[in-house]
């Protein structure tokens, strides 16, 4: 009997390291990128970002551009000095400058704005490429939607966000250019089908399947509610060093033209939603159990202390006025924030005595999303910039009025 159930026990052990054995290749790749532990903290420069819309992912931009600026890494920029990926169509490696032509060897970093297809972005980006993306927060993210997005077909002729929303189907027409932004925007940058009633039978099982996919083609997502959090799991995850996370605020909304929202009308947009109301939730969930299990609670708030410290110190060394300002003030035609819809979008002035160095450091930081973009441009492709050189000595102009 003894002698039954020790080879029983064995059985199920040696059953039980099998099945962890089959797991590993799994965990591996779900690992192998997402943590440089201590030991071979090695720092990230292969990295895609799938910039979202109204996710603070203008400030995630200017930190990459600023990280690959500074080393000198090659961006995988739209075509022609577009200011996005072709947004809202699907991804297509043709889309980078550089790619038909074969004239750049190698990619480091792709930010700008795509509708993601991981199998074209695999064409231009190396194997050990990091992906990440940030969400927000669904009804927050619609009622900032709404205000930035005014003019989309689907919003044009409602006066509030909830006639809009008790109206929505027939408010909104999905076969209408730009009309996504108003239905599961989020769904949509990630690739996916976003027309789908809250009702719908297969709700679950497209938000599972939405998931799933997310899970496998993205190494981290962060939270956009959780910002500060976010970049130093990120500072930790790619092994880069509190400085490289430091950011000022970008492409970011006056108070003036934020809208509270009521109880109900909350419901109403996790129920329009549905799709992206599930991704956020799951997310926020992996969000704080890779905070945990990466960072710890203790260092992380220790590193947000000393995250805060060092960008109000950057802020009163940069910046003339100490932090935002409306766009009417800015002085400097190069840092004026592009402005869209019905949102005030602010930007900054940056302090007159400044030595050459750090004013190159500040001037990266406060650059608005279109003119950095123009402008890594401009030192990745000299020659095509001659061609297509407006006017001379001008300051650099977003060429795409397309919302960032
Ligand atoms: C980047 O390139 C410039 C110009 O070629 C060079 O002077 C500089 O040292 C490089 N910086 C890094 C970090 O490689
Ligand atoms: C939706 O838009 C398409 C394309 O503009 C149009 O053909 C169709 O009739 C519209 N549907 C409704 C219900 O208005
Ligand atoms: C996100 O996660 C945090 C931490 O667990 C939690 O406090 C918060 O309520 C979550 N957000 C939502 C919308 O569920």
């Amino acid at each position: 009997v003894c002698h039954l159930s020790l080879m029983s026990l064995s059985l199920s052990l040696s059953l039980a390291l099998l099945l962890s054995l089959l797991h590993l290749p799994a965990l591996c790749l779900a690992h192998g990128n997402s943590g440089p532990t201590k030991a071979n903290c090695h720092p990230q420069s292969h990295i895609v970002f799938l910039k979202t819309h109204k996710t603070a992912s203008s400030t995630i931009l200017n930190i990459l551009y600023r990280y690959g600026e500074s080393r000198n890494l090659t961006f995988a920029l739209p075509q022609n000095k577009h200011s996005q990926l072709f947004y809202p169509f699907f991804f297509a490696s043709h889309f980078v400058e550089g790619v038909s032509t074969k004239s750049v060897r190698e990619f480091h970093i792709m930010c700008n704005h795509m509708r993601f297809r991981k199998s074209e972005v695999t064409k231009v980006m190396p194997e050990d490429t990091f992906y990440f993306s940030i969400l927000r927060h669904p009804v927050a993210m619609m009622e900032s939607i709404f205000t930035y997005f005014k003019s989309i077909p689907a919003f044009h002729t409602t006066h509030s966000l909830d006639e809009f929303l008790d109206n929505s189907w027939r408010n909104y027409n999905s076969s209408v250019l730009n009309n996504h932004y108003a239905h599961n925007i989020l769904a949509f940058d990630f690739g996916f089908d976003n027309n789908v009633a809250a009702g719908a039978e297969d709700l679950e099982e497209r938000a599972t399947m939405a998931i799933a996919t997310i899970e496998q083609d993205f190494h981290l997502i962060l939270i956009s509610e959780y910002f500060d959090e976010s970049m130093i799991l990120l500072k930790h995850v790619l092994c880069w060093s509190l400085e490289d996370v430091a950011s000022f605020r970008l492409n970011s909304r006056s108070e003036k033209t934020r809208h509270l929202l009521l109880p109900n009308t909350a419901e109403k947009i996790k129920r329009w939603n549905a799709l992206d109301w599930r991704i956020y939730l799951h997310f926020n969930t992996t969000f704080w159990h890779k905070v945990g299990s990466v960072v710890g609670q203790e260092k992380l708030n220790k590193e947000i202390s000393q995250l805060k410290e060092l960008q109000a110190k950057l802020a009163n060394i940069c910046l003339k006025d100490g932090g935002a300002v409306d766009p009417s003030q800015v002085k400097d035609v190069g840092l004026k924030p592009f402005q869209y819809g019905a949102a005030i979008i602010q930007g900054y002035n940056l302090n007159p005595h400044l030595d050459r160095q750090m004013k190159t450091k500040c001037q990266r930081l406060v650059t608005p999303e279109l003119q950095y973009t123009d402008h890594l441009y401009t030192q990745q492709f000299p020659e095509a910039t001659l061609l297509h050189l407006p006017m001379a000595g001008a300051a650099p102009l977003p060429r795409h009025r397309s919302p960032p």
